[in-house]
């Protein structure tokens, strides 16, 4: 593992993970590889290029896009792939499919032929808990558990473990899938549920939850998840899956508490609002197998909303200008007409 692409790196997880490992492996080089959509910014890599010099690098590109794709590998003489580039919102998933089908499936797909084809390169895809689908009771998920996707979003991210999971098979493909529950912490796009209660709330705006809020996730620190799959790179078995997260949840309400508490804002703000379409009630992963590599996190979900509150409220130059930018007409489409949640009953 010495010349890295990091694919979707100036999204939320990949930026933190391009810095983990430019930190944590001084013999590693990072190229970023990504589109730069709505999700991904520069900024994000903000001071990266300046302290790592010549160890990273930025290529604008689609992974969908063959031609560009192998340029890139053989350009920078890449060894690993490590694919966090993805149409990564449910809402917007609902909305519109289309972009989920082509970059998480069609794009894995691209990825996947060119590490084939280009020296049976090591590859790593980020997946999620979603694929596993609702968890019902107690039960947790474990990696050989049967993928019942149940969303757009979900379904795309499935279909690229399968088609992973299926060039180790055929091909021999050296792959390894990670399988993260929520993350939360530094830069991360406003659309998903934490920053945008975060900023909802230091914009004295009421805090949308869907339904009755009982809703369960395990809110995990990204660092704690970007660490891991470090961990995974190094050590972990190839063709195998592992799950990351706390192995811990909590409902929406509470998340909702904590969040408010930390920033000193009243639960008035808490609004109801109609239920999302399909919505998974409850993740819950078994992270015994990562826990067995060796790995834990330093944060607990409540820790990690804490701190992740405690960085959006000093970082409002990093979100303001993207709330008041494309966001704002998403902001009206998905929340605008929505009704209360007592209409909806
Ligand atoms: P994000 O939406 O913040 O970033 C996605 C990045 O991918 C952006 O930089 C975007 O520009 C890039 N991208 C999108 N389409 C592309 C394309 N066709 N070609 C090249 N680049 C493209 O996402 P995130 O939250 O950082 O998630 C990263 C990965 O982790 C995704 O694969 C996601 O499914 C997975 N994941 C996310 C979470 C979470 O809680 N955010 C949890 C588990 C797994
Ligand atoms: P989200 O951050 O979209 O992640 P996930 O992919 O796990 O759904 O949402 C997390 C939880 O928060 C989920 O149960 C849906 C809920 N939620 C709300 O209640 N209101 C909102 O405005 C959003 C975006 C999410």
């Amino acid at each position: 593992m010495q010349n890295i692409l990091v694919t979707g790196g100036a999204g939320f997880i990949g930026c933190n993970f391009v810095r983990h490992i430019l930190q944590h492996d001084s013999a590693a080089n990072v190229i970023v590889y990504d589109k730069l959509t709505y999700a991904g910014r520069l900024e994000n890599l903000a001071g990266v290029s300046e302290r790592f010099g010549p160890r990273y690098n930025f290529v604008r590109g689609d992974i969908c896009d063959t031609a560009s794709v192998e340029r890139t590998i053989a350009e920078f003489n890449i060894d690993t792939i490590v694919n966090f580039a993805a149409e990564t919102h449910v809402d917007r998933s609902i909305l519109d499919p289309d972009a989920f089908v082509q970059t998480d499936v069609l794009g894995t797909y691209v990825l996947l032929e060119a590490a084939r084809n280009m020296g049976n390169l090591r590859f790593h895809q980020i997946s999620t808990d979603e694929v596993y689908g609702h968890i019902e009771g107690r039960r947790r998920s474990v990696e050989n558990d049967a993928l019942l996707p149940r969303s757009p979003y979900s379904a795309s991210k499935a279909s690229a473990d399968l088609f992973v999971n299926a060039y180790h098979t055929t091909y021999d493909l050296p792959v390894t899938i990670s399988r993260g529950a929520n993350n939360i912490g530094p830069f991360q796009y406003p659309e998903k549920v934490v920053p945008l209660f975060i900023t909802n709330a230091l914009s004295a705006m009421s805090l949308p939850v869907f339904g009755d809020g009982q809703q369960m996730r395990d809110y995990q620190y990204v660092a704690d998840h970007c660490a891991a799959i470090h961990l995974i790179l190094k050590q972990g078995s190839i063709g195998e899956s592992y799950n990351i997260g706390t192995g811990s949840e909590m409902t929406n309400l509470e998340m909702v508490e904590i969040l408010l508490e930390e920033l000193d804002k009243p639960r008035s703000l808490i609004l109801h609002v109609e239920d999302r379409q399909g919505h998974d009630r409850r993740y819950s992963l078994d992270v015994s197998k990562m826990l067995a590599l060796g790995w834990e996190p330093d944060f607990t979900p409540e820790e990690a909303i804490r701190a992740t509150a405690r960085w959006y409220r000093d970082n409002r130059s990093w979100w303001q200008p993207i709330r008041d930018g494309e966001f704002k007409d998403y902001y009206q489409t998905v929340y605008g007409a929505r009704k209360t949640y007592n209409e909806t009953r």
